[in-house]
C-alpha cells in the first residue's frame, strides 16, 4: 500500500462559480491558482490555493452532466476529497487488488494532475479522487 502523503484538494460542487470565487477568493482571500473549462468533464472548475490543500469549485456546464446530475440530486456542497499519490499506476492496481471499485480503469489528465476516482459505494457515498500531482 502506497502512503498517501496529504489531501490535494477538496472539491464543491456549486451553481455558480463567480459566486463561489467571490466567498472563497474576495472574502476568505484565497489564491486563485486555476480557472478551467474541462468539456470532457462538463464543468468549469477553479482550483483555489492555501499552503497545503487547494478548494476546487466546480460547476457544471449543463443539467445532464454527471455532476449537473449530482448537484440536482444532492444539492451544492462537498462533491470529493483528492489524496495524493506518487504513482497512480500501482495505488490504482492496489487498490484494485483490495476489492476497491473505481470510476477509471486507466489515469486520467484532470485539472490537478493525473487522476482517478473511486466509487462513492466504495465507502459512505463520498466520492474519493487520487492525484498523481507535479510537484
Ligand atoms: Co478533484
Amino acid at each position: 500500500m502506497t502512503t498517501k502523503k496529504r489531501i490535494h484538494h477538496i472539491a464543491l460542487v456549486v451553481r455558480n462559480l463567480d459566486e463561489g470565487l467571490r466567498f472563497y477568493r474576495d472574502k476568505l482571500g484565497l489564491r486563485l491558482d486555476k480557472l478551467e473549462t474541462v468539456e470532457e468533464q462538463g464543468v468549469k472548475a477553479a482550483l483555489l490555493s492555501m499552503d497545503n490543500v487547494e478548494i476546487e469549485l466546480l460547476e457544471p456546464l449543463s443539467d445532464d452532466s454527471g455532476i449537473g446530475r449530482y448537484l440536482d440530486r444532492r444539492g451544492e456542497g462537498l462533491h470529493h476529497i483528492c489524496f495524493t499519490t506518487p504513482d497512480i499506476r500501482a495505488e490504482m492496481a492496489d487498490l484494485k487488488g483490495r476489492g476497491v471499485e473505481l470510476l477509471d480503469q486507466e489515469p486520467r489528465r484532470g485539472l490537478a494532475g493525473l487522476i482517478c476516482f473511486m466509487h462513492p459505494r466504495a465507502h459512505a457515498g463520498v466520492l474519493v479522487e487520487l492525484v498523481e500531482a507535479p510537484e
